[in-house]
């Protein structure tokens, strides 16, 4: 059995990766693969860098749980893609459900940012600044964020990330701006936005949460990865998974789940810029697919019992 972030860094990508959350760190079957920097070298914390976990009441800051997650990957020489500062869930109800002005969010926004950016400062090799700040049809997502402040937030947020920690990299990252179309080509202009309000942003993540059958090919998602960099940020596929939308998978379609990974792959190789992939998290036991898309699932890399899946091996033989 290969390493995926041995052949990935052998490939010139900067690493393979996989996020992960506090209570599978309990299980030592699991750790014993995670925990291998030749398979895992970069890791993401999937839930307890968020604002709920991090800030619960205003200005009470709590990193107790994220340090979990960064010690485990520092203790094994692994990056950390910290995750995330700016998103409309999983923020804590004084966020979600205050009453804000444009000035009084700023505020909260910066001193949030200062806190936990400071906290990770110098651990962190990219921070997602804001997530999914876009409707599928392309328009802003009219979120807490956005009914104070409009767009502003977004190079707000970057700005302040940016003074907190100057070797962070700065990363936008949304779901679905994998394939051209209005999203994509908003999440362009929200690079454009950042950039000509004379904030830093260094890259765009592709969570990249696919359905089997129904992933873009390798030189769709290769074009728009391209129309990024054009712009002047690396890229990451920061959140792989492949689903399957009935269950259980058939023979043929655990090919197809091989064939759609080694697309998302190919893509990132194909492109320098294109800094390395992260799996939203290897083992189907801790997805989270089948708790958010009822009846959905076995969407990733290893079967809840640790073994590998065709496209384990798919993804090997094309690095
Ligand atoms: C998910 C976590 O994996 C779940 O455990 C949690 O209940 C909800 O959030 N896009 C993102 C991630 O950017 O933060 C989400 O993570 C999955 C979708």
């Amino acid at each position: 059995q290969a390493n995926l972030n041995q052949l990935a860094k052998a490939a010139g990508k900067l690493y393979f990766g996989s996020a992960t959350d506090n209570g599978e760190l309990s299980d030592s079957a699991y750790t014993a693969i995670l925990s291998n920097s030749n398979e895992f070298g970069q890791i993401t914390p999937g839930n307890t860098q968020k604002w709920q976990y991090t800030e619960p009441s205003e200005g009470s800051y709590s990193y107790t749980q994220g340090d979990v997650i960064t010690s485990f990957a520092e203790a094994n020489g692994q990056i950390l893609r910290c995750h995330n500062l700016v998103w409309y869930e999983q923020l804590p109800s004084w966020v979600s459900s205050g009453t804000w002005t444009n000035a009084t969010l700023t505020a909260v926004i910066q001193a949030h940012i200062a806190s936990e950016v400071g906290h990770y400062k110098g651990q962190c090799y990219a921070w997602d600044v804001v997530n999914e700040a876009l409707n599928d049809d392309g328009t802003y997502r009219a979120d807490v964020f956005y009914n104070a402040m409009g767009p502003s937030y977004i190079p707000i947020a970057f700005a302040a990330a940016a003074a907190a920690d100057p070797a962070a990299k700065l990363y936008y990252n949304d779901y679905n701006i994998e394939y051209a179309g209005s999203k994509a080509t908003a999440a362009q202009s929200i690079v454009k936005l950042v950039q000509a309000a004379g904030a830093r942003i260094d890259g765009v993540g592709f969570q990249g949460h696919f359905i089997v059958g129904s992933t873009p090919s390798a030189s769709s998602l290769t074009s728009v990865l391209n129309s990024f960099v054009s712009l002047g940020v690396e890229v990451a596929y920061t959140e792989v998974d492949v689903r399957f939308t009935s269950l259980p998978p058939t023979s043929a379609g655990l090919q197809q789940q091989a064939s759609d990974y080694g697309s998302v792959v190919s893509a990132c190789l194909a492109v320098s810029k294109c800094v390395g992939v992260t799996v939203w998290d290897f083992d189907d036991q801790y997805s989270w697919i089948p708790s958010t898309f009822s009846g959905q699932g076995d969407a990733c890399l290893y079967w809840a019992n640790l073994t590998v899946k065709p496209a384990y091996y798919t993804i090997s033989s094309i690095l």
